[in-house]
C-alpha cells in the first residue's frame, strides 16, 4: 500500500479522504501523521497523542459498492484485523471495547474512526482511521490508557508496527465479499472486552444498569442481559459502558 508520512496535519482522517477521486479505480493508500492538532476521535472526542511516540494514521481504502448494512462488518474486520497483528507482536490481554476501543487488559491502547463514503446508500469507500498508543509512556491525563511499550515494557519500531497492521487489514479487507459474516461475528463476540461479565452502564438518559454483555448483533447493537435475564439490544448513542 502506497504510504505518505506527514509532519504534522489537522486530522488524518480528513486529508486522506482528499485522494477520493469519485470512482472506485483507485488503490488504497495509507496516511500517518507525526502529529496530528486536531485529531479525532468517537462522539465528537479529540484524540490527542504524543508527538513522534505513536501512530495515528487513516487508511482511504475502496470497498468496490458494499452495502451500507455492512457497516458493522466492516469495522468489526478492521478491529478484529488490528488485534491479530498486535497479537504477533505478543501484546498481552487484547480485546476490542465494544464498538472498536482496542484493549489490552483494562487499559485503553488504541481507537479506530471509520469514516465511509456514501454514494447513493451504498459505501463505495471507506476512511479507516487508527489511533495506536505504541512508544508513549505517560498518560497522567488518561487514567485508563496505555501504550504497547507500557504493556509490555519494550520500545517499538514505528514502521514495523504500522506495516503489520496495513498488511493485517488489507489481507482481511480483500476478501470482505466473500467474508462469511456471521464467522466474523463470533470471532469479533469471542474477543470482546468484558463478555459475559456482569458490568456496569450508562443509557442515554443518564440512568445506571448493571447487566452482562452477551455479543453484538449482525448490524452491531449490544446485546446485554440485564437482571430479569432478559436481552436488550442499544445502539451506540443509547448506552455507555463503564466498568
Ligand atoms: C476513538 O477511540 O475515539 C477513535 C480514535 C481514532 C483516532 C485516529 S488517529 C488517526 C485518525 N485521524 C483522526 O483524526 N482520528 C483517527
Amino acid at each position: 500500500m502506497r504510504i505518505i508520512k506527514v509532519n504534522a496535519i489537522d486530522s488524518t482522517n480528513s486529508f486522506v479522504r482528499k485522494f477520493y477521486a469519485g470512482n472506485q479505480n483507485f488503490q488504497p493508500v495509507c496516511v500517518v501523521a507525526e502529529e496530528q492538532t486536531k485529531g479525532r476521535g468517537q462522539f465528537h472526542s479529540t484524540w490527542e497523542s504524543e508527538k513522534g511516540k505513536n501512530l495515528t494514521f487513516s487508511i482511504l481504502y475502496p470497498l468496490n459498492q458494499l452495502k451500507i448494512s455492512h457497516y458493522f462488518l466492516l469495522s468489526s474486520i478492521v478491529s478484529i484485523a488490528v488485534l491479530k497483528a498486535l497479537e504477533d507482536l505478543q501484546i498481552p490481554n487484547l480485546s476490542v471495547k465494544w464498538p472498536n476501543d482496542i484493549m489490552s487488559a483494562n487499559y485503553k491502547i488504541g481507537g479506530i474512526l471509520i469514516e465511509n463514503i456514501i454514494q447513493a446508500d451504498i459505501i463505495a469507500a471507506s476512511v479507516i482511521g487508527i489511533g495506536l498508543n505504541v512508544n508513549q509512556t505517560d498518560f497522567e491525563k488518561l487514567p485508563n490508557a496505555s501504550s504497547l511499550r507500557n504493556m509490555v515494557s519494550a520500545e517499538f519500531n514505528l514502521d514495523h508496527v504500522l506495516e503489520k497492521i496495513i498488511s493485517s487489514i488489507s489481507e482481511l479487507l480483500e476478501k470482505i465479499k466473500e467474508i462469511n459474516s456471521d464467522e466474523i461475528i463470533t470471532q469479533y463476540e469471542r474477543q470482546m472486552f468484558r463478555i459475559n461479565k456482569v458490568s456496569a452502564f450508562e443509557l442515554q438518559n443518564g440512568v445506571r444498569i448493571s447487566g452482562m454483555i452477551k455479543g453484538v448483533s449482525p448490524e452491531g447493537k449490544l446485546k446485554v442481559e440485564t437482571e430479569g435475564a432478559e436481552v436488550l439490544l442499544f445502539d451506540l448513542k443509547e448506552i455507555k459502558l463503564l466498568y
